[in-house]
């Protein structure tokens, strides 16, 4: 693996238009799914990160055919010799354990490996075990992997999906990719909303599966016999439209953003406004113009439509700058500080109690050496590092490299300074 770092010199205020790319976390269970469909499906709008690779490694293991090719990508799913997905390759990547419901309900046996630990804290899979044994599989943990039966076939039956943190985006996935074909009719209570979820439901009707209440918490499916391949065009990624919003924001930017769904990014809107930041929506995205005075904020992370924590780490950075004291709650992953610690290094002034952050505005960011430990505690940094003073490096920047794409191209063309050297 190449060590690249990020050399940011700032501040800088950006200025201009960005596109943002199609959604990795729709991609990922919707790729996942095109098991259930055997034959040529081709899916549109796919970016070219890490983790989508691996998604092709750990399909093209179990007997798949990928071929990715600029935004592309087509997946040959007629014959899977072997319902298997490695340790090697789960534990990279979690959203792995999406072929598990897929390869369930296709060949009626999977081995999946358990995920391995991860940087924003303890992620168990209970809540998709439960769902899926509740559709009628028997599951064992053998040799640290899932062994999933289901030797009758599955069945239909009314499933509640919640957990102490509320409702799972990929169990969502999961059960749902397993119960269109199953039998007879099933109802998923607590379904979670995310728009990821709503795109992998959509596909699955684009390949013939019944199923209604998408959008909302209680999803019933018809189970049909068979899935029909398909060419589908994922979502825009919002995740990745937010992290440039918080990136205008801080910069005291004026940005566009192309191809993005501003009906996705209510709460962050919301928040933005309330900061003093407006948000205006154009015909296929938004414009976003910030006049550097940030006011000070309270964020709660909670399931879509509240605010995503996959934002959390990128706002608390903005917010290092409001002009008083914020206050920032983590509800769905309540370990997922890892930036606090990086911040600081940069002179933000924060102080963790619990799952709440205090956020005190400081005047300025100063440039240091930072580590990336995770995707949004990486984007974080980028974001922080731009309003900083002096050159900021970023070290270990293939943890961003997972997420976003070209992210530093995409921010030197409006404005931004980052080099990316290999080490
Ligand atoms: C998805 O992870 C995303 N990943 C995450 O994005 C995102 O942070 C998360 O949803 C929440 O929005 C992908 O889509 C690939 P969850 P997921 O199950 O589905 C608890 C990123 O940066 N839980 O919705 O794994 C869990 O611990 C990534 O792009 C259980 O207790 O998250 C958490 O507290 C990181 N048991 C809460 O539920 C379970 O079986 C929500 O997690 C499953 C989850």
């Amino acid at each position: 693996m190449a060590l690249d770092i990020f050399k940011i010199t700032g501040p800088v205020s950006l200025a201009g238009a960005v596109t943002i790319s199609g959604s990795k976390n729709a991609a990922l269970p919707i790729m996942a799914a095109t098991i259930l469909a055997p034959g040529k499906n081709t899916l549109l709008g796919i970016p070219n990160l890490s983790d989508i690779s691996v998604m092709c490694k750990l399909m093209e293991d179990m007997g798949c055919k990928t071929n990715a090719d600029g935004g592309s990508i087509a997946i040959d799913t007629t014959n899977i010799e072997k319902p298997f997905g490695d340790y090697e390759i789960v534990r990279k990547m979690r959203a792995g354990v999406c072929v598990l419901g897929p390869l369930l309900a296709r060949q009626g046996r999977a081995e999946v490996s358990m995920p391995g630990g991860c940087a924003i804290g303890y992620r168990p899979v209970d809540i998709h075990l439960r769902g899926l044994q509740e559709l009628g599989a028997k599951i064992e943990l053998k040799n640290g992997y899932i062994v999933a039966h289901a030797n009758g076939g599955l069945k239909g039956t009314n499933i509640f999906l919640g957990g102490p943190f509320g409702s799972s985006v990929l169990a969502t996935a999961n059960v749902l990719s397993a119960a269109v074909l199953a039998k007879g009719k099933t109802v998923i209570e607590s379904a979670a909303c995310e728009p990821e979820v709503t795109d992998l439901a959509n596909c699955l009707v684009k390949m013939g599966a019944k199923i209604s209440g998408i959008g909302s918490p209680q999803l019933t499916i018809h189970g049909v016999k068979h899935l029909n391949p398909v060419e589908y065009t994922v979502i825009p990624d919002r995740i990745e439209a937010g992290t440039f919003l918080a990136a205008a924001a801080i910069t005291k930017g004026k940005l566009k953003l192309k191809n993005c769904r501003l009906e996705h990014l209510m709460a962050v809107v919301d928040k933005l406004r309330s900061m003093n930041i407006p948000v205006e929506e154009t015909q296929d995205g938004c414009e976003i113009s910030s006049n550097g005075r940030i006011q000070p904020t309270d964020i709660t992370t909670l399931p879509y439509p509240g605010f995503p924590t996959d934002l959390q780490a990128q706002f608390m950075a903005v917010l290092c700058l409001a002009n008083g004291n914020s206050v920032i709650t983590e509800k769905i992953f309540p370990d997922r500080f890892m930036h606090i610690a990086e911040l600081s290094r940069m002179a933000a002034n924060l102080r963790k109690e619990g799952p709440h952050v205090i956020v005190s505005g400081v005047e300025k960011l100063i440039a240091a050496p930072v580590m990336a430990s995770d995707l949004r505690a990486s984007a974080a940094l980028v974001v922080a590092a731009l309003a900083a003073y002096g050159q900021t490096v970023v070290n270990r920047v293939y943890h961003i490299d997972r997420g976003y794409e070209k992210i530093e191209e995409k921010l030197n063309a409006v404005g931004a300074k980052i080099e990316r050297q290999s080490v």
